[in-house]
């Protein structure tokens, strides 16, 4: 194994990392070189793409989540799903100019379906679950390549919540001598890794916040009949509606001490419609609850970090949350003093980040690496994750 690993890492690896995040908006591909230089992991981005679901396929997924579906929908999906990711791995390579078979492997995280970090009691036994559909022996297969694939049993398995992930390569990559960093992905759900300053050996730690842009997508799908709020242009037309305000930032989640993570299972449609409607008038502008969606997702953000983090860090922000201008000023005005980039100012193409993550999640699981950090996931060891299908 040791020789394996070594040979592994001797010389530059090709993998397509995918992505198919919380907001069921698509598929994102990136094509990344990993290499060591001086003892350290260093990348170069090849290429990298999104390819949408159609809305009746995003139907489908959530019909899962909604526990609307039979056990034959289901497994259609996780073949469907396999079949899709390989058309952007595909494109993936078309735009870096290489066909699948030049790819040292591929790093296949899968449509999350259910996450239950927390033990539920069943036929005497405590048990935490995670499932993410799509089956990396499917597209190992039609691809020819390895893929790696269920990153986040292994770490459920030994205690850990099986999430965040991500932590590993902002550890690797993003972390700064003497200044701390919070690198924060605003996805379906948002989320952020705290790494303190590398002269200051503090441990890296990283949680769920709450809502990202999953409430923001469902009020303009709900009011306006649009996927998304284009750039924030509804909420920067709108007003705050105080009260409905005020009935958003009553959940627990948003004030509750990490680690901690949250998924579609709590913040969703039906959630935002119920807690919306007593203080709902038809007489309120659509704008107007866009607007306050918008102002409680940023809050939920801000208040994450004014409780648990250091506000004089530096945020390095991702995500498709970061294209909707108007939560990412919210969220500045929230934090007056913390400096806010994104993650392009450095190189790495923000709607592609977690893709990229995942591309390295497979290179270090492919050269025998573990992949989790036990005080983010709260697991009781590392661990290599995931499962290696050849083709
Ligand atoms: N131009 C844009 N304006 C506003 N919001 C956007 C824009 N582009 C993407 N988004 C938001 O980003 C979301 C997708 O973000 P993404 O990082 O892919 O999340 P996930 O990882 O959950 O799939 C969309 O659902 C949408 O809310
Ligand atoms: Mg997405």
């Amino acid at each position: 194994m040791k020789h394996q690993q070594q040979e592994w890492l001797s010389t530059p690896k090709l993998i397509c990392g995918l992505m198919s995040g919380t907001s069921l908006d698509g598929i994102d591909a990136a094509i990344v070189e990993f290499s060591v230089q001086n003892g350290k992991h260093i990348f170069t981005i090849k290429s990298h793409t999104t390819i949408p679901y159609s809305p009746e396929f995003r139907t489908e997924i959530t019909r899962i989540i909604e526990k609307k579906s039979t056990i034959a929908d289901i497994s259609w999906l996780h073949f469907a799903i396999s079949e899709f990711h390989a058309i952007a791995v595909q494109k993936a390579c078309e735009l870096a100019g290489i066909t699948p078979h030049l790819l040292d492997g591929v790093g296949f995280h899968g449509q999350t379906v259910w996450h239950s970090p927390t033990p539920k009691k069943k036929l005497g036994n405590s048990i935490s679950s995670t499932l993410q559909l799509g089956s990396p022996s499917v597209l190992a297969t039609i691809l020819g390549i390895p893929v790696v694939g269920d990153f986040r049993s292994a770490d459920v398995a030994v205690g850990g919540q099986g999430a965040p992930l991500v932590p590993m390569f902002d550890a690797n990559f993003l972390r700064e001598e003497n200044r701390s960093i919070i690198a924060l992905n605003i996805g379906g759900i948002a989320n952020i890794t705290l790494l303190p300053a590398l002269d200051h050996n503090g441990s890296i730690r990283a949680f769920d916040t709450g809502p990202g842009n999953v409430l923001i997508d469902a009020a303009t799908r709900m009011f306006f009949g649009k996927q998304l709020d284009s750039n924030g242009a509804f909420a920067a037309a709108g007003r705050t509606v105080g009260a409905m305000l005020t009935q958003l930032k009553n959940h627990s989640f948003i004030t509750k001490v990490p680690p901690k993570s949250t998924g579609r299972e709590d913040f969703n449609p039906t959630w935002l419609q119920k807690r919306i409607r007593t203080t709902f008038q038809p007489s309120i502008p659509s704008e107007d609850i866009v607007r306050t969606v918008t102002e409680f997702t940023a809050w939920s953000i801000a208040e994450n970090i004014r409780l648990f983090a250091d506000t004089s860090s530096k945020i390095i922000a991702s995500g498709g949350g970061i294209h909707n201008k108007t939560l990412i000023s919210m969220i500045q005005k929230e934090l007056p003093n913390t400096e806010i980039i994104t993650t392009d100012a450095i190189g790495i193409p923000s709607d592609a980040k977690e893709a990229i993550c995942f591309a390295y999640l497979a290179y270090r699981t492919l050269g025998g690496l573990p992949g989790n950090i036990p005080t983010v996931t709260g697991a009781s060891r590392e661990v290599k994750l995931g499962v290696i299908a050849f083709p």
